[in-house]
């Protein structure tokens, strides 16, 4: 049985202030839930909400570079991230790859770094409206995931998460419905058993994201091959966010 994980990505949102109020009422009112809970926040508040000692909500970034350190001015590197407190960091985000030209190339580089770091990567993969309609959804993100896995161990797959994110479906509003959500995740989860095995294919969660909200969380939560979800808008409001974790 896989664990749902229920991750919120705030992106580019919340002083240190407002991240901080916002994680310790989550914290309260999410603690007896049965699914993993995390917040990936701004590289700015993780430390203080790291020192809030949360009891449920664990802790992930948005981005990291995949070097350990040196001359690389504004990165990030896993070492500082596992050191506020992260056990997660999101890659390969498709506002990282289009605004910010992130190749798959670069993305297994960083994935491979946030495993050999001890950090659990958050893959994200999905199309594009353009490569919707020439129905190429599969080819994409089956490509997304083997490229951005390449040279992960059969012993580190377990630790990764993949978010299929239909690029069209986020902050859109759109969602894409849930039999196809489940149709796309299972052509990833097939490439996992083709990379490693049925069995192990087996144990990694597969979340969705894009547009989702308390009242459309139900839809794909019931599908048998989606995990949990990677919300973005719903998860900066507690209200809207802890009625998703209780879908
Ligand atoms: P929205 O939930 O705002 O559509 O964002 C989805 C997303 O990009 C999460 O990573």
């Amino acid at each position: 049985m896989r664990t749902p994980i229920i991750a919120g990505n705030w992106k580019m949102h919340k002083t240190v202030g407002e991240a901080v109020e916002v994680a310790r009422k989550l914290d309260e009112q999410v603690a007896d839930s049965p699914v993993e809970v995390v917040i990936c926040a701004p590289f700015t508040s993780l430390s203080a909400l790291s020192a809030l000692g949360l009891k449920k909500v664990k802790l992930g970034a948005q981005n990291m570079y995949y070097a350990d350190q040196g001359a690389f001015t504004g990165e990030i590197s896993p070492a500082m991230l596992e050191d506020v407190g992260c056990e997660y960091v999101i890659l390969g985000h498709s506002e990282r790859r289009e605004i910010f030209q992130e190749s798959d190339e670069l993305i297994n580089k960083k994935v491979l770094k946030a495993l050999e770091t001890g950090l659990k990567p958050i893959l994200c993969v999905g199309e594009t409206l353009a490569q919707r309609k020439a129905e190429q959804t599969t080819d994409v993100v089956v490509a997304q995931t083997t490229q951005g896995l390449a040279g992960v161990s059969a012993k580190q797959i377990a630790h990764v998460v993949i978010a299929y994110e239909p690029i069209w479906a986020i902050g859109t509003g759109e969602t894409s419905d849930g039999k196809d959500a489940n149709q796309v995740i299972t052509s990833i989860r097939q490439t996992l058993a083709e990379l490693y095995g049925p069995e192990l294919a087996e144990q990694v969660r597969i979340q969705y994201g894009g547009s989702v909200k308390p009242s459309n969380i139900a839809e794909f939560m019931e599908q048998t091959e989606i995990d949990g979800a990677l919300v973005g808008g719903a998860s900066l409001k507690v209200e809207d966010f802890v009625g998703i974790i209780r879908y």
